[in-house]
């Protein structure tokens, strides 16, 4: 099984989690978008709400009833991807840019189901760069306190590598390449610390099921 198509069989699945009626999150990146489109496919009376601009404007296209969270703010499901589960389903998010929203969109969620690859699946969170959203005017401040806390940060360039990058709510993001975070709760509030700092990908105590595809199919792990 190649990785899109484990992402492409998690994201049927996690179709399987909405029910008409439902006030579903809909995540971001290429697993979500994957579950985005299987979803609209049946035609769904629910009405959504995204973690991003991509994913709002996708959602719209394929004929999804999309709202902004002041219409709806409580949602029953929220399904997104993610670049790392360790154990406990503690995720690193953010790969896409958009955890900050995502985030946002996960705690309004009653239960938040995150769909993923095995590869994405690690013993020890860290090996993939940890992204941290950083408002633009605090970036000088909160480089150097990023990089006594040893987390070698760097900031994301814009794909075109024209510029930095910027999320949807036009801040910057900050990649840190940490290799192993033996005490996720630790950094996670180390970071949160640092003034200028708007949010962090670390997802910890959010996800309550696992959807993982490896060779013998789509596993669910609870949280
Ligand atoms: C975006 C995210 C994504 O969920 C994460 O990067 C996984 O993406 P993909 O499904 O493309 O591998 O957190 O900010």
């Amino acid at each position: 099984m190649t990785q899109d198509e484990a992402k492409a069989a998690v994201a049927r699945r996690a179709v399987e989690f909405v029910e008409d009626g439902m006030r579903v999150g809909l995540g971001t990146g290429t697993t979500a978008t994957m579950f985005i489109r299987a979803l609209a496919e049946r035609k769904p009376k629910i009405r959504c709400v995204a973690s991003s601009d991509a994913s709002f404007n996708l959602g719209a296209e394929l004929g999804l009833d999309m709202m902004t969270l002041n219409e709806l703010p409580e949602i029953d499901v929220y399904i997104d991807g993610a670049d790392e589960v360790g154990p406990g389903l503690a995720l690193i998010k953010g790969g896409g840019g958009a955890l900050l929203r995502e985030k946002i969109v996960a705690s309004a969620a009653k239960r938040f189901v995150v769909v993923v690859d095995s590869s994405k699946v690690v013993e020890c969170l860290g090996k993939f760069p940890l992204p941290i959203e950083v408002i633009k005017m605090a970036l000088p401040l909160v480089l150097p306190k990023l990089e006594a806390l040893g987390l070698e940060p760097k900031q994301r360039r814009a794909k075109s590598g024209d510029g930095p990058y910027l999320t949807d709510e036009g801040n910057f993001i900050v990649d840190c390449f940490v290799g192993k975070i033996a005490d996720p709760v630790m950094v996670a509030a180390e970071v949160r610390a640092i003034v200028g700092v708007v949010e962090h990908g670390l997802f910890l105590g959010m996800a309550q099921v696992a959807l993982v595809a490896g060779e013998d199919g789509v596993t669910e792990w609870l949280g």
